[in-house]
């Protein structure tokens, strides 16, 4: 095993090793968790909608502060302008109303994801302890989401607000955002692949290679990167809003000025960052693609993040030259979501297969 790479046997047996070899012990001792695989498939279904279901509400959220509707309902929060149904709104007020019935809805479905999951697996695993884990974790951040929502309005932190307080909320509520979504991503992967264990030995053939890969501070830096890059992101769109440009000459003009706004001056630092990221992002899933076998999980993610970060890159650059037009903004962020779930997806599923190679 190459010593720096960080992926020693010793280190993979000392971790979630132990939850593979439980597992399989689990399975063959138990055969009622074997009959449990179609709970498993019903879980992982209902997953990947719940996932599905927050990426919409948080693309909708996007349209909420493109369209400047962040200020619908006033200042009032769980009350729209001080009323339970608003008379007579305006479509300020029915874009902010939209996005918090569909948050409240996200809210119902991933506690119900939670509860289902603690409810499916038992304590007795590691893998069981994982998912569970990962079920509260799902909790506590939807309400997280829901506080820091809640605080955008209440904080007036809305409209026309050009603080860096407000800046620094919406960064916080992408991080929360971005964690939320890799929590559910890994839910409904899990589940899934419980769910469809047959396929673990073909995941398992690709491991010797893959436990050779980059190592684990190479995936922390490239999570750290893309989570920076989403924020910076988040700052450029609120610059965009806040402070439209006419043309690209002009808003470049702005982004360079001493004296112009600090969201402004901040604006030109997303790109930058985003393109070396997305470099490291295509250095990594190269690695894994090149290495997983036909049919591996990994390697099926791997491509997934390759295709995403380069149209990330085609719509980014789009967005840029046309100015940042509320659809290009929307599909940029809808965009940003998936390549984090892919890359997210990538790596987990890469490390369980090192982890069952070096447990088989
Ligand atoms: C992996 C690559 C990238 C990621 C993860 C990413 C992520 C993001 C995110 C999360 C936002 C905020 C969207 C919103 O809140 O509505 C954003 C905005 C933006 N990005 Fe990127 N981005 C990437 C690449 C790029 C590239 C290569 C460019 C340009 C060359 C670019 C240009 C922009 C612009 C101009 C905005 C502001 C758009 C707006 O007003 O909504 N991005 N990005």
């Amino acid at each position: 095993m190459n010593a720096a790479s960080g992926w020693s046997a010793k280190s993979i047996r000392s971790g979630t090793g132990r939850g593979y070899r439980d597992t399989f012990a689990a399975m063959n001792s138990r055969p009622a968790e074997l009959s449990a695989r179609s709970d498993n498939g019903s879980l992982a279904r209902f997953a990947w909608l719940v996932l599905a279901v927050n990426v919409a509400v948080i693309v909708w959220g996007g349209f909420v502060r493109a369209s400047g509707s962040g200020a619908g309902c006033g200042a009032h929060w769980p009350l729209c302008n001080g009323e339970v149904v608003p008379q007579d709104p305006r479509i300020e007020t029915l874009i902010e109303l939209g996005h918090r019935i569909t948050s409240g809805l996200a809210l119902v479905v991933v506690v119900a994801l939670g509860i289902w999951t603690l409810r499916l697996y038992s304590r007795a695993t590691a893998s069981g302890r994982g998912m569970r884990r990962l079920a509260w974790l799902a909790i506590l951040f939807i309400f997280g989401e829901a506080a820091l929502g809640a605080g955008l309005v209440l904080l007036e932190y809305v409209g026309q607000n050009s603080s860096g307080a407000r800046a620094v909320w919406m960064a916080g509520h992408l991080v929360n955002t971005f964690l939320l979504l890799a929590i559910l991503a890994l839910l409904a992967e899990r589940s899934h692949r419980e769910a469809t264990r047959e396929r673990l030995p073909v995941d398992r053939a690709s491991a010797g290679t893959t436990a050779e890969l980059a190592p684990r501070w190479l995936e922390l830096l490239s999570f750290t990167a893309l989570l920076f890059t989403a924020m910076t992101g988040a700052i450029a769109a609120l610059g965009d809003t806040l402070f439209p440009a006419t043309s690209l000459v002009e808003g470049l003009a702005q982004d360079l000025s001493p004296t112009a706004h600090f969201l402004l001056r901040l604006r030109v630092l997303h790109p930058l960052v985003a393109i070396g990221t997305g470099l490291l992002w295509i250095y990594l899933a190269q690695q894994v693609r090149e290495a997983a076998t036909a049919g591996a999980r990994a390697g099926f993610w791997a491509r997934w993040t390759l295709s995403l970060v380069a149209t990330q890159f085609a719509i980014g650059l789009a967005t840029l030259a046309f100015l940042a037009p509320v659809p290009l903004q929307l599909l940029h962020l809808l965009c940003a979501d998936l390549v984090w779930i892919a890359g997210v997806l990538m790596l987990d599923c890469r490390r369980r297969a090192a982890v069952a190679a070096a447990g088989a």
